[in-house]
């Protein structure tokens, strides 16, 4: 049986206010960086978004979860129509539709013991929990991706980077969201911590049921961890479908060659479960 759509985009369309360029009278140019892309995202996939450096993947992730506003088009969550809904609007929905950064030093408070960072997100949406419990709901998460209990009282420096990434998916599931937008997260890892964090996500994604787009520029762990692929190219969709399709039979050029580009002992859909990445 189909999932029901959770996310869903027609024509989507980003600008952003040109970095390169400012004008002293009038609002500031903007560069139009995705381009009426059009998504069907089902509750409980897990959706790999590739693209050279610079196709618009991060700036698309954001918007999907309207970190950024839309120019154009059509989006919404879950039924609801958050094109251009306005932050009253969004809130209520906020913690249902969460991101997980490349760079869990930079998005991880270094003055901020885990126990804080970690139920910072119910603080911030209201969401009631007892003070007395605080570190309980830390620990709970904590162990949930893995971690020892105990790391409450850690800073984030005093974790090695796979733990920080760790860290940065306790507290994306916090307050258990629906969708969670995960930008090159194991980017800056070794391949055997590469794979510790792809199988965690993997199972958490099964056991709480999550919606996954996982931005990677590296089509073997997408192939290992996703069920459909989307291709972008200068901000717009050349391909997308299911996972395995899309690497049996690339139809877009550009696909094609991205796929050429990947070493083949890398691109095994069985990577992920073979023993010796648990370390
Ligand atoms: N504020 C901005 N002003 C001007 N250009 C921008 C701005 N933000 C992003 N861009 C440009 O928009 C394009 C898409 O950027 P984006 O970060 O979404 O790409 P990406 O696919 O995530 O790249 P990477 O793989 O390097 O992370 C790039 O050409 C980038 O330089
Ligand atoms: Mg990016």
């Amino acid at each position: 049986m189909t999932e029901p759509t959770l996310v869903s985009a027609k024509g989507l369309t980003i600008s952003l206010p040109d970095r390169g360029k400012s004008r002293v009278f009038g609002p500031p140019p903007t560069i139009t960086v995705v381009k009426g892309v059009d998504l069907e995202i089902r509750r409980g996939a897990a959706v790999g978004l590739v693209g050279e450096s610079g196709s618009g993947k991060t700036t698309l992730g954001r918007a999907l979860i309207r970190l950024l506003p839309v120019a154009s088009g059509s989006l919404t969550f879950d039924g609801t129509d958050i094109a251009q809904a306005e932050e009253g609007t969004l809130r209520p929905l906020r913690p249902r539709m969460q991101m997980i950064f490349q760079d869990p030093m930079s998005s991880l408070n270094p003055r901020l013991k885990l126990g804080t960072i970690l139920t910072r997100p119910f603080e911030a949406f209201n969401v009631p929990f007892p003070e007395a419990t605080r570190r309980d709901t830390a620990a709970k998460l904590l162990d949930l991706v893995g971690l020892p209990t105990d790391f409450v009282d850690r800073f984030p420096h005093e974790l090695s980077g796979g733990q920080r990434q760790r860290v940065g998916i306790a507290r994306a599931i916090a307050l258990e969201p629906d969708f969670i937008v995960a930008d090159e997260i194991v980017s800056g890892l070794d391949v055997s911590t590469q794979a510790q964090i792809l199988l965690l996500l993997r199972e958490l994604q099964a056991r709480m049921g999550l919606t996954l787009v996982f931005i990677s520029h590296d089509l073997s762990v997408v192939r290992a961890l996703c069920d459909e692929l989307v291709v972008l190219l200068h901000g717009e969709v050349v391909e997308a479908g299911r996972c395995a399709d899309v690497f049996a039979a690339p139809q877009a050029d550009y696909t094609r060659a991205l796929l050429e580009a990947v070493p083949l002992p890398e691109v095994d859909r069985g990577w992920l479960d073979t023993g010796a990445v648990r370390a």
